[in-house]
């Protein structure tokens, strides 16, 4: 028998064997097994292609590679009708909706963070991140606040070991960023900080700022006031007011606190501004000497300031959130508010 006889032999008894098509998933392995199979009837074929003299070789191999896709072909449309039947066999309702996907919600600590971060965006600041692990160095020292400095009892710290800290502020990212890059800077730096302070409804172990700094030539007071206003208008509306009040930070000087006029009663008194009408939201300054010549900055030439709020706060304040805890707590009622 020439092979191309052998070939359509084969093709005959398929056809024969699938007359009545298979029923079940172990009819179609026999099936399978006794064509496809290591041993079956288009192995063995092949095996008797690759021994012909080599002018017949490829018409023999066309053939046979023919009819083995036909049977394959044929054999997955058998096991794909059997499991249609099977599953309608168990009642399936293939048009009833899916279940719903439940859709989560950005943080309420996120969604703040983006929108201070795009109103510092427009005004052509560039994001900075730095590092939580910090030396004393960076957290203290170069920002003039020296051992021993009332300063670092108001921010209770946590020691990893001697002279390592977990930043108190991201203060840390003034001194980084002007020794990382040339003035001018225009950056705002956000990130985690950390006190070890009781944790109650006004304070966690944990928190965010925001670090701002912009340093250029002849860079005021007046500019410090500009920017800031601008932001407390643009975060919490143009009707809210703003008030610099003086105060003490070691790496700033002059330095201030800014205040909003209150956001609940529009400045006339309520128990949220304790009846003065008015809210704290951030410390700032103009960068002190010291700070510069720790980073070798000449300030003949250049001045600055720098700011830095806390987005706990701001995110009570926005949201009217009272207790700052609710913030960590991972309520699934409470996160669901904000998608
Ligand atoms: N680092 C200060 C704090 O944690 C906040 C601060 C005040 C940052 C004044 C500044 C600044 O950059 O100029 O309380």
């Amino acid at each position: 028998m020439s092979i191309k006889d052998k070939i359509q032999d084969v093709e005959n008894k398929f056809t024969k064997d699938t007359k009545k098509p298979p029923t079940s998933p172990k009819e179609v392995d026999l099936i399978k097994t006794k064509y496809l199979g290591r041993k079956g009837f288009v192995s063995t074929l092949f095996s008797e292609v690759i021994s012909l003299p080599t002018n017949e070789r490829p018409i023999g191999g066309k053939l046979l590679n023919k009819l083995k896709l036909q049977i394959s072909k044929k054999i997955e449309d058998y096991s794909e009708n059997i499991s249609i039947k099977n599953s309608s066999k168990e009642n399936i309702d293939f048009t009833l909706p899916g279940d719903p996907v439940q859709i989560g919600s950005r943080h309420p600590l996120t969604l703040v963070l983006e929108d201070i971060k795009s109103i510092f965006i427009k005004l052509g600041y560039s994001i900075a991140y730095g590092r939580e692990v910090e030396t004393e160095y960076y957290n203290f020292e170069a920002l003039n606040i020296p051992k021993h400095h009332p300063a670092r009892d108001m921010q209770d710290t946590f020691y990893i070991e001697p002279g390592v800290v977990l930043r108190t502020h991201t203060s840390n990212m003034l001194i980084h960023t002007m020794l990382n890059q040339l003035p001018p800077i225009k950056i705002i730096a956000p990130g985690r900080v950390y006190r070890n302070e009781d944790i109650s409804v006004r304070s966690y172990c944990l928190f965010h700022q925001v670090e701002g700094l912009f340093i250029d030539k002849k860079v005021t007071f007046a500019d410090l006031k500009g920017v800031l206003d601008y932001f407390a208008k643009e975060f919490f509306g143009q009707k809210v007011k703003t008030r610099f009040r003086p105060s003490y930070f070691p790496f700033t000087e002059p330095s201030a606190e800014m205040d909003v006029s209150c956001i609940f009663c529009n400045g006339n008194g309520c128990n949220i501004c304790k009846n003065t009408g008015w809210l704290e939201i951030l410390g700032c300054g103009m960068v002190d000497p010291e700070v510069f010549k720790a980073v070798n900055i000449d300030n003949e030439i250049w001045s600055g300031f720098a700011f830095g709020m806390g987005i706990e706060r701001m995110t009570m304040l926005r949201y009217g959130v009272e207790d700052i805890r609710t913030l960590y707590e991972g309520d699934i009622r409470f996160l669901r508010q904000f998608s």
